[in-house]
């Protein structure tokens, strides 16, 4: 039997989602796993590419050794993206921007598919495969508008290299993006981590941040992560089916 809201979330729980003002939301790959998008390590499979892990193939070593490679990486894997479509978890967390008056939503996901969902100000911690960057004069491009088959697009603006705005292993992530989602999750009242097996730092700092400074973290996931013991609600199993039940 389906366990029912009543049995899903504490009192606790539904006493602060219904009085709170301050909320952050971070997700993870989980998040997007009902979409079909594929996650990183827990529940999908893990993604290689041609043999290639994908911490190498998405480094910033591959980009310096082998640019056309990371763009056909990133090119497969935006072909996999264009058909899919929001599940219900994004479109919860979309609703509770409206429901909350002070709301942040933080993703390490680079998918869109929180933005597709009508998510507005989404702080974007490893960037977005639907943009690209200019090696050289670092002007952003969206990639939507543009069809890239084979090989390494040029810079409208100066004509040099254009590189996938996308965080990569070895990189720092965009400037100020973790500063206003940390300031956000030292001040608010519930933290909610979907989707994220919390291994990558800094962005499994956040409900640590969220944590130590009083709010109430609840952890969405249909497996532990080492951030469960910190958490103080564990909600096991999919967001797609938890998020919408609370409202
Ligand atoms: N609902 C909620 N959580 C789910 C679901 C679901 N339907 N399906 C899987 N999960 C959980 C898994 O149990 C796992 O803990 O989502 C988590 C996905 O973890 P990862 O694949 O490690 O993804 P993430 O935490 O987002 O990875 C962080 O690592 O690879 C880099 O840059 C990449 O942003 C990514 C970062």
């Amino acid at each position: 039997m389906q366990a029912g809201p009543k049995q899903l979330f504490s009192e606790e729980l539904r006493g602060r989602f219904g009085e709170a003002n301050r909320v952050l939301v971070l997700t993870g790959a989980g998040v997007s796993a009902e979409s079909g998008v594929p996650t990183f390590r827990g529940g999908g499979n893990a993604a290689v590419w041609k043999g290639i892990p994908f911490e190498v193939i998405s480094s910033a070593g591959m980009l310096e050794r082998d640019l056309p490679a990371v763009w056909e990486w990133f090119n497969y894997r935006r072909g996999l993206l264009e058909a899919l479509k929001p599940n219900p978890a994004h479109e919860a967390i979309a609703r509770w921007q409206d429901r909350f008056s002070d709301f942040t939503l933080v993703t390490q996901n680079i998918d869109g598919l929180h933005q597709a969902a009508a998510a507005r100000e989404v702080i974007e911690l490893h960037g977005s495969i639907w943009r690209a960057r200019c090696v050289h004069c670092a002007a952003h491009h969206n990639l939507r508008e543009l069809r890239i088959d084979n090989g390494v697009p040029a810079c409208f603006d100066c004509g040099s290299s254009m590189r996938p705005d996308v965080v990569l292993f070895g990189e720092m992530l965009p400037a100020g993006a973790f500063e206003r989602a940390a300031a956000k999750a030292a001040v608010c009242e519930l933290c909610f981590v979907v989707g994220t097996s919390a291994v990558v730092y800094p962005a499994a700092a956040i409900p640590e941040i969220a944590r130590a400074a009083g709010a109430y973290v609840v952890e969405v996931n249909p497996e532990r992560t080492p951030l469960s013991e910190l958490c103080n609600e564990v909600l096991t199993g999919s967001a797609g089916e938890i998020l919408p039940l609370l409202g």
